[in-house]
């Protein structure tokens, strides 16, 4: 043992703690304190039983991470449990696990490997490895089917997700759920309990081939249509499929080997990468973890519209009372119908009570005035995008709001030193850029003023996470990170059907290469008037002689405005699939041929190049000005906010995985046929020539 495993004693149980905080991983000197634990008990006549339990706040949350990060890098062999476990099932004496918090991965594995496990009412069990890219690979695999049945084996390690204790007691992975104080209740458990079979003995829900059969091709089926593009939940079920064909211990040796494959791969390595990435962008460099934190109890929000009504709804959902003001009663009641509905859509889907619904909506007060914005804790103003009208309720709110509240704007690319000029305390401003729809993304670029003090960007990082989502600090930039790297992006797609593909073969090769969606189908949805909107406010940015898209605001003319005009990019039918629409593709090809741009087939690879690099080459410049702390922070936002798919780890990650030295060559080939908006990023040219990564440039 040591001073990571302990054992006490109680009565004639053996109490075995593991105590590593946060989450009681299985890191270095974990496995090993907990087999000597087995060793002392096994040799000790006056013990008769023993319980295995989590310290703190969970059982063992899983294999470490940091481990099997340097595995994925080929630094280590990867974490080897196989003789662990096979000590503990083989212990004369009954072990008994007690669950708390979370038993996932390599903790669910350890528990399955007692002879008994209960667990407290509240206690969650799952198999997220494939959320990293692998496969349960501590014989997971094998004893998950044997203790639960080969149907809910796959979609548990298909899905990732965790299941509750009545629903593994029902299934048959724990055995009791304990009311009441966990340890006292698995130590009398452990006192009565006898051993019977061993979980790798048992055979009894395995099931035969043609039974199995069809739980295989479901489990492929939903692996492929929820995990698109992704290898491990495929492997995790090649390795199920071992458990029921092959005998255990050779199982055991199928399932080794591909985990070590699956260990080995991109995929691995850029999900271990969203991993930590998200984690970290909560740790800004001059913001240290122990800066106060300005309450926030109560929100009032400028705005009812879409994104307001999202915003109130995400406040509502976290217990934070909401004051939601637009200009008239007309706006607030359509405001109130649609969080009415989205509410009603939950309730129907089971993901809440009628109760909850009602006390959430009861939580969001309507105000045609600034009537209860005197103590707000923070106003979050989501107007339209436009300067002059954020500028104006700005000057309002600052005669109203009392003195530490944070005033917060939803703008999505407008300045937000400027709109904060307007007040007397541009120190209090911030900007919380949430995604729509706003009570479900998970994203909120948190805007960092000129003046913007402290606590107020620790307050929004804290807001974020106690919303459920994940704050990324960015600088105040055009765009700031995410549309200013989606501007290029767009204007590439559409350069591409100008030169000759349409926009459904754009939106066709991006999809394939696991974006959520193609952009031109993004663009629709999100409505071809708000770009519009944007655009007019940088107008004069303009630079005349480059190059810029022609086919935009031909589209807005003709009042094609998206999904909500049933036309835009695509035409729309009953529903929201985009139809490719010949009218179009014909606008498209007589605006090219008129403005002289050559006509070509064009690949999927060379969409996919432009679409990616030209997000890669942005946001090379967005982290050497420092809009962004870090390569991750970037990533971050694209796969939460964006569809990037966590898969491929972000634009910056995925750029590493190609090679700087790739992505540059393809970017000064770009460069040197496209002309200037294809010029390298400085940062891109030194990483690339010095073979280093964005991920070794960190701002912080
Ligand atoms: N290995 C290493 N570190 C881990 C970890 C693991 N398995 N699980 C969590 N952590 C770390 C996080 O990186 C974070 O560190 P930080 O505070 O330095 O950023 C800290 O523990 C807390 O994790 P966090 O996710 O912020 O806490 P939470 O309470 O929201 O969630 C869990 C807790 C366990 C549910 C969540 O961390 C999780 O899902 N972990 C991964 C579990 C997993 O995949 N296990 C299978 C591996 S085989």
């Amino acid at each position: 043992m040591n001073t990571l495993v302990t054992v006490t004693h109680s009565g004639g149980v053996a109490v075995v703690t593991i105590d590593n905080p946060p989450v009681n991983a299985l890191s270095p000197g974990v496995p090993e304190g907990i087999l000597a634990a087995i060793g002392a008990i096994e040799t000790d006549p006056s013990v008769v039983a023993a319980v295995v339990i989590g310290a703190g706040r969970t059982f063992i949350a899983g294999a470490d991470i940091k481990e099997l990060e340097r595995a994925a890098h080929g630094d280590s062999a990867g974490p080897e449990l196989h003789g662990l476990l096979q000590r503990i099932e083989d212990c004369p004496k009954p072990v008994v696990m007690a669950i708390h918090g979370t038993a996932l991965g390599g903790g669910l594995e350890v528990a399955m490997a007692g002879h008994f496990r209960v667990a407290s009412a509240d206690a969650q069990m799952g198999q997220p490895e494939v959320n990293l890219g692998i496969i349960p690979g501590a014989e997971g695999t094998q004893r998950l089917p044997r203790l639960v049945g080969l149907a809910a084996a796959v979609e548990m390690c298909v899905s990732g997700k965790s299941i509750r204790a009545t629903e593994a007691l029902r299934l048959g992975l724990i055995d009791r759920i304990i009311e009441g104080d966990l340890l006292s209740g698995a130590i009398a458990f452990a006192r009565d309990a006898r051993i019977g079979l061993r979980t790798r003995e048992r055979s009894d829900k395995l099931g035969w081939d043609a039974s199995n059969a069809p739980i295989f091709d479901a489990g492929r089926e939903l692996a492929r249509k929820t995990r698109r593009n992704m290898v491990a939940p495929l492997a995790a079920i090649d390795a199920l499929e071992a458990a029921a064909t092959l005998p255990f211990e050779e199982g055991c040796r199928r399932e080794r080997e591909i985990l070590r494959e699956r260990l080995a791969s991109d995929e691995c390595r850029a999900l271990i990468h969203a991993f930590f990435a998200e984690r970290a962008v909560s740790r800004i460099a001059d913001i240290p973890k122990d800066t106060p934190i300005l309450p926030i109890r109560k929100a009032a929000i400028v705005g009812a519209g879409t994104m307001g009504a999202g915003i109130a709804m995400a406040f509502a959902n976290a217990g934070i009372g909401v004051v939601l003001k637009d200009v008239d009663q007309a706006a607030l009641e359509r405001g109130m119908a649609s969080i009415r509905k989205n509410y009603e859509s939950s309730v129907a889907k089971g993901r809440f009570s009628r109760d909850i619904a009602e006390q959430r909506i009861a939580s969001i007060h309507t105000e045609t005035s600034y009537q209860g914005f005197e103590d707000a804790d923070l106003i979050v103003e989501a107007a339209f995008e436009n300067m002059e009208l954020k500028k104006r309720i700005y000057a309002e709110i600052d005669g109203i709001a009392k003195p530490d509240c944070v005033l917060a704007t939803n703008t999505s690319t407008l300045d937000i030193d400027e709109i904060a000029s307007i007040t007397s305390r541009p120190e209090m401003a911030v900007g919380l850029h949430f995604f729509s729809p706003a009570n479900v993304m998970r994203l909120v670029e948190i805007v960092r003023g000129a003046r913007t003090r402290k606590p107020v960007i620790a307050t929004a990082l804290a807001l974020a996470k106690k919303l459920g989502k994940v704050g990324v600090v960015v600088g105040n930039c055009r765009g700031f990170v995410g549309n200013r790297m989606m501007l290029p992006y767009m204007r590439e797609a559409q350069f591409l059907a100008e030169e000759g593909a349409t926009p459904e073969q754009v939106d066709a090769a991006l999809y394939d290469f696991g974006m959520a969606m193609g952009i031109f189908a993004v663009d629709d949805m999100g409505g071809l008037d708000v770009g519009w909107r944007v655009r007019q406010e940088y107008k004069h940015l303009d630079k005349p002689g480059v190059r810029a898209p022609l086919v935009l605001d031909k589209l807005y003319h003709m009042n094609r405005l998206g999904q909500k005009t049933g036309a835009g990019w695509y035409r729309y039918g009953g529903d929201r699939k985009p139809i490719s629409d010949p009218e179009v593709e014909a606008l498209i090809e007589k605006t090219a041929i008129e403005a002289g741009i050559p006509r070509r087939s064009i690949a999927a690879q060379e969409i996919v190049e432009r679409c990616i690099y030209t997000l890669v080459n942005e946001g090379a410049r967005i982290l050497e000005e420092g809009y962004a702390q870090r390569a991750a922070d970037i990533d971050v936002i694209y796969m939460t906010g964006y569809g990037f798919p966590a898969y491929r780890g972000g634009p910056m990650l995925y750029a590493d995985t190609v090679g700087l030295k790739n992505v540059y060559a393809r970017v000064r080939e770009f460069h040197k046929h496209f002309g200037e908006l294809w010029e390298p990023a400085p940062l891109l040219k030194r990483l690339a020539e010095s073979g280093e990564s964005f991920a070794s440039h960190d701002n912080s």
